[in-house]
């Protein structure tokens, strides 16, 4: 069975959506999650759900300790799912093509550096856009750069706040991130 690691550090509601899809079917288990905000959410979900959690910081986030722990859980993918801080290329390095992200918006638009949360939809609605959606697409070095593996594309209604608009976001996030992570596994 495969085994999947979750960098989050939110509310975890990707997180809990990509556990409930494979505890249903069965191909891939979430050994671990890591976390770099005591309190967050994200901690509750996995332990409810019995799932080991490795809190990290800005300095052991770079260290090859980090790297031995993950590499120890032998991960077929790193999901980040609501995951803040850049990805230091200790992990790119020792992990290639193995570590995915899911961003709230069409990249190339409205990524990078400041682009997270309720800014990304508060640009999406200023910019007078007719639509947004969701990219899923790998981690390398540079942020929200790396090659596209899913897009899926919503409507921005007229009277869209950033809340209702997030709202349906997400609501593509729960059913296409497990999707997606199930596509890759089949193709690896
Ligand atoms: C999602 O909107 C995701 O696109 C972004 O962070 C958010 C995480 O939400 N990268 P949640 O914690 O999974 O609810």
């Amino acid at each position: 069975m495969h085994s999947l690691i979750i960098f989050a550090s939110g509310t975890g509601t990707n997180a809990a959506a990509i556990i409930a899809f494979f505890k249903a079917n069965g191909k891939a288990r979430v050994s671990l999650i890591v976390c770099n905000k005591p309190g967050a959410g994200v901690l509750g979900i996995a332990e409810r759900e019995g799932i080991p959690t490795l809190l990290i910081d800005k300095h052991s986030i770079k260290e090859a300790a980090l790297v031995q722990q993950l590499q120890a859980h032998d991960p077929s993918l790193i999901i980040l799912a609501g995951f803040m801080w850049k990805v230091p290329e200790t992990l790119t390095n020792a992990f290639p093509d193995k570590i995915i992200n899911i961003h709230p918006a069409l990249l190339p638009k409205y990524g990078g550096k400041g682009m997270y949360g309720h800014h990304v939809h508060e640009a999406v609605i200023a910019a007078g856009e007719k639509e947004s959606g969701i990219t899923i697409h790998y981690v390398n070095e540079a942020y929200d750069e790396g090659a596209i593996i899913l897009q899926a594309h919503c409507p921005v209604m007229p009277a869209d706040t950033p809340d209702t608009l997030a709202q349906r976001v997400h609501k593509l996030e729960h059913f296409y991130y497990p999707k997606a992570v199930e596509y890759l596994l089949a193709n690896s």
